[in-house]
């Protein structure tokens, strides 16, 4: 049986993409078969070259309408007949075009505990609002900002009102729970059923 292809979407770092890159490094059923990012200086493509997987560079820039830079996208894709993707950092919205043609198969994380705190700037607005509790989620993706039936989420309490170290303490729950998702999409754990996200023990 062929392998279970997951395809990443960055914008920048890529320090998830990197998390999901070593926990299947050695899988026998989850591949990673490409990374594409807008920004031709993400730091992610070179992660993902260092790791010996295909990328591409698609600037958003270079088209004339959301629609027309989302064809290509769907295009790339397509070669590598991706069973998931993930959107892993990518600051693009993605228009119903994207979003109907892989329904079920599009998953994004976010730094907050949705629908908390959709957006940007998530770790200023939860100090700002002196919240108890600050976290991440992963979610399908619908056609709206951080919008979508939620797969999982992860949280801790709030001790610091330092922005730096909110987001170290996010960016290491967000690298366990991200590879545990789609481990558990792969192994059909998590899946989406009529608009409604279905967990299997
Ligand atoms: C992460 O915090 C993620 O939740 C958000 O963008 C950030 C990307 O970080 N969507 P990285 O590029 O994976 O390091």
């Amino acid at each position: 049986m062929g392998k279970f292809n997951v395809a990443v979407l960055i914008s920048g770092n890529g320090s998830n993409l990197q998390a999901l890159i070593d926990k299947f490094a050695s899988s026998s059923l989850i591949n990673i078969c490409c990374v594409i990012s807008n920004e031709k200086e993400a730091y992610g493509l070179e992660r993902a070259r260092n790791a010996n997987i295909n990328t591409h560079f698609i600037d958003h820039k270079a088209h004339t309408s959301r629609e027309d830079f989302e064809k290509k996208l769907i295009v790339c894709l397509d070669k590598y007949s991706p069973n998931l993707i993930v959107l892993a950092g990518f600051m693009r919205i993605l228009s119903n075009l994207f979003v109907e043609e892989f329904k079920g198969k599009l998953i994004n994380i976010h730094p907050s505990l949705l629908p908390k705190y959709k957006g940007l700037d998530t770790h200023k607005r939860v100090i700002e609002a002196k919240e108890q509790y600050h976290g991440v989620t992963v979610h399908f993706v619908d056609n709206t900002l951080d919008g979508g039936p939620i797969c999982a989420q992860s949280q801790f309490k709030v001790t610091t009102n330092n922005i730096k170290e909110l987001e170290k303490e996010i960016h290491k729950l967000e690298h366990e729970l991200y590879p545990a998702v789609v481990n558990d999409i792969a192994t059909k754990k998590i899946f989406l059923s009529d608009g409604e996200v279905i967990r299997k023990q």
